[in-house]
């Protein structure tokens, strides 16, 4: 009679518990459920307590039969908990969509900006690198031999003075015969000309931008500035082609078909013949006018053989342009102060955003 009751009442509770398990709409449902029905406190774990109460012989057959419906509510619960599951996915796949063709958010691009100076240098490292030149470096604090002597200006030459040079201390390094030379903020890019001749095996075709020191300071003029310089050597160079690199990079920087450009003969001590670059100023809106932008010549033989090249054998041209100057030119900028004030206004007015990465594919200004 007993075992009976039980029966029934095992049964009952058994289909309830599976209806609730079936009726659960959600996992948290799900999980109430679980814990009404197997958790410590629930149903099934309170049928496991009566055991203790009954007479040994109904004992065993009770307590399978409790634990089967335990074993049939656990794997319907499991069950279900794996369809609920997959439910709430299907539903999240359904509703929440990737737009991927929307912009992109603009924060990143207002909080910084690039400098015009980087802009235009990236810039020209893209067109020269088109051509074929590497980048080369040398360090900002130079020897007074690599500023000076070894680019054919000896320590009498009037070339050092007008270089409004910034000196170290005296002695500050110590040449190979063990004299003492001043190290200089570097008055140009061109030592890294004898830099690189001094370290490598020509063919050479190198460009080398970076900043400039000079104790000078008005509205062109700032006591640090930035310079790019070009060298190649090989053993057939010639001022033609010196012309006609200079062409392509104009034409390419300022994105125009056709510039005007005129050599106007000039002097510098590490170049024979050497020459003042001028470009029509058509090209940036200012019909009639000549703009400088740099000089260059041909490397001069007492600059190849203080490199330990033989100038019987070698020969090329080299160049050095205002990298300040250029971007003036190109975007408007009057005033060259402005440029290492540090405004921030300046900055974002002038600066350029950190997507528009300079390629000759894509265009090289924004
Ligand atoms: N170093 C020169 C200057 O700062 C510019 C220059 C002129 C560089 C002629 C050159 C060159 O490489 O060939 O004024």
């Amino acid at each position: 009679m007993t075992s009976a009751t039980s029966d029934n009442e095992l049964k009952e509770l058994e289909e309830k518990l599976l209806g609730e398990v079936a009726g659960a709409g959600d996992l948290d449902v799900l999980e109430q459920v679980r814990v009404s029905a197997v958790g410590k406190k629930g149903s099934v774990s309170a049928l496991m307590s009566r055991l203790g109460k009954m007479p040994p012989e109904e004992r065993k057959a009770f307590g399978q039969a409790v634990n089967s419906i335990k074993a049939r509510v656990t794997h319907a619960l499991d069950e279900r908990k794996a369809a609920l599951a997959a439910q709430e996915l299907e539903k999240r796949l359904a509703n929440e969509k990737e737009d991927v063709t929307l912009p992109i958010r603009l924060g990143p691009q207002f909080e910084g900006r690039i400098h015009p100076v980087s802009q235009v240098s990236d810039e020209l490292v893209e067109i020269f690198a088109d051509m074929g030149f590497s980048v080369a470096e040398g360090p900002d604090i130079e020897s007074d031999d690599l500023n000076f002597t070894k680019l054919n200006i000896p320590l009498e030459h009037p070339a050092r003075q007008e270089h409004d040079t910034f000196y170290f201390g005296p002695c500050s390094v110590k040449t190979d015969n063990g004299e003492a030379e001043r190290l200089v903020l570097r008055t140009h890019t061109s030592p890294v000309q004898i830099r690189t001749m001094m370290a490598s095996k020509p063919p050479i075709r190198i460009i080398a931008p970076g900043r400039v020191y000079r104790c000078d300071s008005d509205q062109t003029h700032t006591p640090m500035f930035h310079q790019i310089e070009a060298l190649v050597i090989d053993e057939q160079t010639h001022m033609g082609n010196l012309k006609w690199v200079l062409e392509e990079m104009c034409k390419a920087f300022f994105e125009v078909e056709e510039v005007k450009m005129r050599f106007r003969a000039s002097h510098f001590p590490f170049t024979e013949p050497s020459a003042e670059i001028d470009i029509g100023a058509d090209a940036i809106g200012k019909p009639g006018e000549w703009l400088e932008i740099g000089g260059c010549g041909m490397v001069h033989p007492n600059v190849l053989r203080n490199c330990g090249l033989d100038p019987e054998v070698y020969q090329g041209f080299a160049f050095g342009m205002g990298i300040d100057r250029m971007a003036m030119l190109k975007y408007g900028l009057p005033d060259l102060r402005a440029f290492f004030s540090g405004d921030l206004r300046w900055l974002k007015h002038y600066g350029f955003s950190v997507l528009d990465v300079p390629t000759l594919a894509g265009g090289l200004s924004p």
